[in-house]
């Protein structure tokens, strides 16, 4: 597959599914507290993206069995919601869900911090979100899409964490996962030309120790090696003629 260039009306669709989705991230953010199960947060998602006639994206993508990814603490992305998972204070969680809305796709992530985290959780949690708008500066037509992935990894490193190397943003649409792949690390070459009506899922994933992951037993959940904390932040953009616009958050 290449690169698509949406339509004004499909563009006006991802926006919509995009609203949708920072809804969604709302409510479940809200629900964040000691004592609940990652099965509870994943219960909430399925309604909630149901209640807005959209269809969660994730669930049974690839087998996946649930319609939001719940991530705690080491864990990087893709873990799997399970009752007998319970959020405890000091916990950080990081939440990724994907609705489809008339046939077109919307994929945003966050990370929570469970009330008073550490210091160090804190800071990766900020620097995680700020990355991904370093990246945005770059996130223009006439740039080069690795120019993004280089003011990510840049700002992450500066602050002294990682990203994870094993795991890209992509290109978003009729599909979840579409042309281009995004790394979030420097690159040898400058990657495609960025050009208006190109829908993309940014999404840093940061690592407080080594960049290195794993995959965990379940075949699904993906960990940092040495143990570290890891926080994830994506938005689903639009490049323009001028600034990015950003279709799953709401400002
Ligand atoms: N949100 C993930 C991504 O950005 C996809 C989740 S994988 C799934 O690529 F299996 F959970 F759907
Ligand atoms: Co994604």
């Amino acid at each position: 597959m290449s690169v698509t260039i949406k339509s004004a009306k499909e563009i006006e669709l991802m926006r919509e599914a995009g609203k949708i989705l920072a809804e969604v991230h709302d409510a479940l953010e809200q629900m964040i507290k000691p004592g609940i199960s990652t099965l509870d947060i994943d219960k909430l998602a399925t309604e909630k993206i149901r209640s807005f006639g959209c269809i969660p994206s994730f669930l049974n993508y690839n087998g996946y069995p649930a319609s939001v990814c719940v991530s705690l603490n080491d864990e990087v992305v893709h873990g799997i919601p399970k009752k007998n998972r319970i959020i405890k204070e000091g916990d950080i969680v990081s939440l990724d869900a994907g609705v489809i809305y008339q046939g077109y796709h919307s994929d945003a992530a966050r990370t929570i911090a469970v009330g008073n985290v550490s210091k160090e959780a804190e800071l990766l949690i900020n620097v995680t979100k700020q990355s991904f708008f370093e990246g945005m500066k770059y996130a223009k037509a006439g740039n080069h899409l690795h120019d993004i992935s280089a003011a990510i990894e840049d700002y992450v490193i500066a602050h002294g964490f990682t990203c994870v190397k094993d795991l890209v943003g992509h290109g978003i649409g009729t599909q979840m996962h579409e042309d281009p792949q995004i790394p979030n690390f420097r690159q040898k070459r400058r990657g495609i030309r960025l050009e208006p009506g190109m829908t993309l899922a940014i999404e840093p994933m940061v690592n407080a120790g080594s960049h290195e992951v794993w995959c965990l037993e379940d075949d699904w959940t993906i960990a940092t090696q040495d143990g570290s904390l890891s926080a994830h932040y994506e938005n689903t953009i639009v490049i323009t003629t001028g600034e990015p616009e950003i279709l799953s958050l709401r400002w």
